[in-house]
């Protein structure tokens, strides 16, 4: 018998903590973790803010697209694309279903709190008013967030979040 596709999808606002909770969760639940965005990057043979300032947000949306269509059908698989991978139904159709998404809740201020002490530059936050740029992807952006399968209050901290996902992953029986 063919073993189902288990694999879980973490989407949420830049800063929501996607690239942190994800790489623990897998570590916990002896899972492969990928960050979409790191794999862009090698690829494109180019930092993300590089990406977005020579070749477009369009083209870095194509390679995001490329990058995600090479997950399908990888086994015990925790992604964690960008914030905004979640705009192009296309690409979210390339894994979804089988694969199931958790929302990592932040609010924009707490957001660009972690940001900025991150220290990683992230293209379209600019830098006049970071918070009001924020606030407007997540309000673009927050119905569809909406749609995962669960969301996670990530004002917590990331033991605490690690453990929501990984419960709801046994619950749901991808985890033994
Ligand atoms: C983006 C978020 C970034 C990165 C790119 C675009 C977005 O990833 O993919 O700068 O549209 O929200 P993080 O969410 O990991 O910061």
């Amino acid at each position: 018998m063919t073993e189902p596709v288990r694999q879980l999808i973490l989407t949420g606002l830049p800063g929501s903590g996607k690239s942190t909770v994800g790489a623990e969760l897998a570590r916990r639940i002896g899972w492969e973790f990928i960050d979409l965005d790191d794999v862009v990057s090698v690829r494109a043979g180019r930092s993300i803010e590089r990406i977005f300032a020579e070749l477009g947000e369009a083209r870095f949306r194509e390679l995001e697209a490329e990058a995600t269509a090479e997950l399908r059908g990888r086994h015990r698989l925790v992604a964690a694309p960008g914030g905004g991978w979640i705009t192009r139904p296309e690409t979210v159709a390339l894994l979804r279903p089988p694969a199931r998404m958790a929302y990592l809740k932040v609010s924009p201020a707490v957001a660009v709190e972690r940001i900025r002490r991150s220290g990683v530059v992230r293209p379209l936050l600019g830098s006049e008013d970071p918070e009001a740029r924020i606030r407007a992807l997540y309000d673009s952006r927050a119905e569809l967030y909406e749609t995962a399968d669960l969301a996670v209050d990530t004002e917590l901290i990331v033991d605490e979040v690690v453990t929501t996902l990984e419960r709801w992953l046994v619950s749901e029986g991808l985890v033994p």
